[in-house]
């Protein structure tokens, strides 16, 4: 298999295309990524001269780009991952998430048409979120993969956008291709304007923890490691024809935990007092819970999640707390303004 990631630079990126690196099946990986504030190269450092890898910086909205890489690299299948990812940005403003996971989707799906019209088909396994469902009330079952899509922010409405055009491209041009749609991923090289990397950063500098609210929303957290085998077990099931397209799948681990719980969690393995909690404003339209059912992977794919929540966040603060070069890495300016503005100084 020749394969194409966009984003894999990123966090859930980087781990897909190192695991990929390890699979003997896999000839060629290609990561296209343009090297946003969460793009970072320092996370594929392990790998950069592997001889089956090639990085190449470049957009998504880089339409000829596409098309030149799929043709030169006679790529099989494409997993787009490259995304702005974080809701508080998206509120504060929606135009780069429009461009990336709206347009730059669009100029993948063009080009896997024009392929096709030339006679190379070219499969896509594109990685969506479970923030397209809504938010679940308390006594709610979990999202399943037919419940209907109801964005509730604009992060959320952007990747909702996106696998909609990815099913009216498989509807109306006859292209193969797969959504994926996972629960919150935490482990490492996780960027840290995200909830749990931000915790440990925060606790370990002694700066005080920001909880939005009153700390009780709810998300099923499961682990980097747990996502990256569903993508791949979504991968080979669409190369070995073994699936409908497109086919829709959710990833979760039955993981439903607040954030109040989640930020104790951490603060109890670093040692940090609970005096260090700050309830902070709300996120405007914050959805309240996320848990996905994932019967149809464990039904088809066979997959489940592997890691246990208390091993897996472990392992994750001790690998933060022996890391200091890679958060040195990602310390640019572009990260210390957004935290100044976000949060204010402290
Ligand atoms: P991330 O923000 O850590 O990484 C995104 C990567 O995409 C970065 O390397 C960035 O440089 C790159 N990128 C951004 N715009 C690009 C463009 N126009 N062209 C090429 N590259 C571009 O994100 P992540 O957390 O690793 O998420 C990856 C994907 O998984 C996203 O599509 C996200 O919606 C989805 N997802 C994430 C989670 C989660 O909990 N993090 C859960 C479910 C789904
Ligand atoms: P986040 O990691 O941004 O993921 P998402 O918004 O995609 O679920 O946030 C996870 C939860 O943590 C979400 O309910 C918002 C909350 N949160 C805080 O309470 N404080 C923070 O500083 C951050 C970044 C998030």
């Amino acid at each position: 298999m020749r394969i194409l990631v966009t984003g894999g630079c990123g966090f859930i990126g980087s781990h897909l295309v190192k695991k990929l690196l390890s699979m003997r099946e896999i000839e060629r990986v290609i990561n296209l990524d343009s090297l946003t504030y969460a793009g970072q190269p320092y996370n594929l450092v392990d790998v950069e001269n592997h001889r089956n890898y090639k990085f190449i910086h470049g957009s998504i909205n880089d339409i000829e780009l596409i098309g030149e890489i799929l043709s030169s690299e006679a790529i099989d299948s494409i997993i787009n991952l490259a995304a702005e990812s974080h809701v508080d940005r998206s509120i504060g403003s929606v135009n780069e998430f429009i461009k990336t996971n709206i347009d730059g989707t669009r100029c993948i799906l063009e080009q896997i048409v024009e392929h096709k019209n030339k006679g190379v088909d070219i499969n896509l396994i594109q990685v969506s979120t479970d923030e397209v469902y809504g938010s679940l009330k308390p006594e709610e079952a979990p999202f399943v993969e037919e419940t209907p899509l109801r964005p509730m922010n604009p992060y959320a409405a952007t990747k909702a956008s996106a696998d909609m055009l990815v099913q009216s491209f498989v509807n109306t041009h006859g292209i193969c291709a797969a959504i994926t749609r996972c629960s919150n991923n935490y482990g490492p090289n996780q960027f840290p304007e995200k909830l749990i990397p931000l915790m440990i950063l925060n606790s370990l500098e002694g700066k005080s923890l920001p909880v939005y609210g009153d700390g009780k929303q709810i998300r099923d957290w499961i682990h980097v490691s747990d996502h990256v085998s569903g993508i791949i077990a979504t991968l080979k099931a669409v190369e070995e024809n073994k699936v409908d397209s497109p086919f829709v799948i959710n990833f979760g681990a039955d993981n439903e935990m607040t954030n109040l719980e989640i930020v104790e969690t951490v603060i109890e393995i670093i040692g940090v007092g609970r005096e260090m909690i700050q309830f902070v404003s709300d996120r405007p339209g914050h959805d309240r819970r996320y848990a996905m059912g994932y019967g149809k992977a464990w039904e088809l794919l066979s997959w489940e999640p592997l890691v246990m929540w208390r091993e897996g966040i472990t392992e994750t603060v001790e690998w933060y707390l022996s890391n200091p070069e890679w958060i040195e890495s990602i310390r640019s300016d572009e990260y210390r303004t957004w935290l100044e503005n976000h949060y204010g100084r402290d």
